[in-house]
């Protein structure tokens, strides 16, 4: 079938993992490709893609209305799947501003361009999809009751690995009350509702997804696990957060990208479907998980750069715990990770260090300037 598709943010780390899938799984569908290149979006992460007959590449900011009802009538647009926003929970505690004006204002701008184009045309809503990726941490924190970790009440195939503990009792389901503490997270948050009101007030075909951490190529290095590994690389010292005991809940971004496709295919319009795979680290043992693979891989000694890890303030408002429960996922569509987290996290260091000139250049000029604010006077 013939689709026109807009995917937001696709110049981004999990958008260009999409982009990607959708551009060579469907080569029926027009993929539009909508970013505004930000210091987050790289267009060198769609090098492969650039060429494609069913790829176009728009450069255009969410917020602004006009260009949102011009791109989507102008492609004809039939389905969104919109992951533009600013993303990092320290820039947004420094700028929280340009947070709402992303992620509130441009996701409400992109939704009333759909509205108008949809409304618009002879079949209305019929056949239409906006699909809306969110986050885990719309629910707030969850707490740490189990500090040393205990088997996990649930299993998911592929990544019952080794390391499968719980750090508590409860985790995120679909039904969990809203509860964002950080500026990013209460600008998701708001973006959701805003999504839903558009199903409950017009009708709207809408979607929603909640994941949880991802990890992976092409991530910028503002986030933990590629800016660990480039610290390693050039023998930098490893800003943990307070005492590096906070957990995450961690996904190859693949297996985020295969629940997308998934879930715009079949999932249950006006749903949501929370997306996880049982995968949960204290920061700390996650931290020395990628210093012995990436030691191991460059050959230094084994426990050599152990001596980076340097405890810094901690985050402000930091959660402590995100867990994921997707069985609902797995029960209703079948989805389940397809990586055990050693081997996604052996892909990934593999590829940061094969790619340094991907990370040189994006770590070249401007970035100097954040790291320097950002940890300076951590
Ligand atoms: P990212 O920061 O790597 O990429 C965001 C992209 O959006 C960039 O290409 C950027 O240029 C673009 N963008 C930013 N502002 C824009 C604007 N005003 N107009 C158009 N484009 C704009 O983010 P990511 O990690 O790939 O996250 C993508 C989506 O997934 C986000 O909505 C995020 O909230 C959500 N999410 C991320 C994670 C994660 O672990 N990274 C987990 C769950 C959900
Ligand atoms: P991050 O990758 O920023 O993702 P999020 O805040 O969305 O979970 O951070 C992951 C965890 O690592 C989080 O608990 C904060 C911590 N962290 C550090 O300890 N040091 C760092 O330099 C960064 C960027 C994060």
């Amino acid at each position: 079938m013939k689709r026109n598709i807009l995917i937001t943010g696709g110049a981004g780390f999990i958008g260009s993992h999409v982009v990607r899938l959708f551009v060579n799984k469907y080569p029926d569908y027009n993929i539009v490709n909508l970013d505004k290149l930000t210091y987050a979006g790289n267009l060198a992460n769609l090098k492969d893609i650039e060429g494609k007959p069913n790829y176009t590449f728009v450069r255009a900011d969410i917020a602004d209305l006009d260009e949102m009802r011009r791109i989507i009538t102008t492609h004809k647009i039939d389905g969104i799947i919109h992951l533009a926003a600013e993303s990092h929970v320290d820039r947004s505690i420094k700028d929280p501003f340009t947070f709402a004006r992303t992620n509130v204002m441009g996701t409400l701008a992109l939704l009333q361009a759909a509205k108008e184009y949809w409304e618009g045309t002879p079949e209305k809503y019929e056949g239409k999809l906006f699909y809306h990726i969110s986050t885990d941490e719309v629910y707030g924190a969850l707490e740490l009751t189990n500090p040393e970790g205990v088997e996990s009440p649930f299993t998911t195939t592929a990544s019952s690995s080794e390391h499968h503990l719980a750090f508590g009792t409860e985790f995120f389901l679909e039904t969990t009350k809203y509860a964002p503490h950080s500026p990013y997270s209460a600008s998701k948050a708001s973006s959701d509702h805003f999504v839903r009101a558009y199903h409950d007030t017009y009708g709207m075909p809408t979607l929603v997804t909640n994941c949880s951490n991802n990890y992976g190529p092409y991530q910028f290095p503002e986030k933990l696990i590629p800016l660990f590994i480039n610290n390693i690389r050039h023998g930098k010292p490893l800003p943990v957060y307070g005492k590096g005991e906070n957990v995450r809940d961690w996904l190859f971004v693949e297996d985020h990208a295969r629940a997308i496709d998934l879930i715009f295919h079949k999932g249950k319009i006006a749903d949501t479907y929370n997306i996880g795979g049982f995968n949960e680290w204290k920061n700390i043992d996650l931290i020395k998980v990628i210093i012995k693979t990436v030691d191991r891989l460059l050959g230094n000694p084994e426990g050599k750069s152990l001596d980076l890890i340097t405890y810094v303030t901690d985050r402000a408002g930091h959660d402590m715990r995100y867990a994921i429960d997707s069985r609902k996922l797995q029960r209703e569509l079948g989805w389940e990770p397809s990586l055990q987290f050693e081997e996604g996290i052996e892909k990934t260091v593999r590829w940061y260090l094969d790619n340094q000139e991907w990370m040189d250049n994006i770590t070249s000029g401007e970035y100097e300037k954040y790291y320097d604010d950002m940890y300076s006077n951590r």
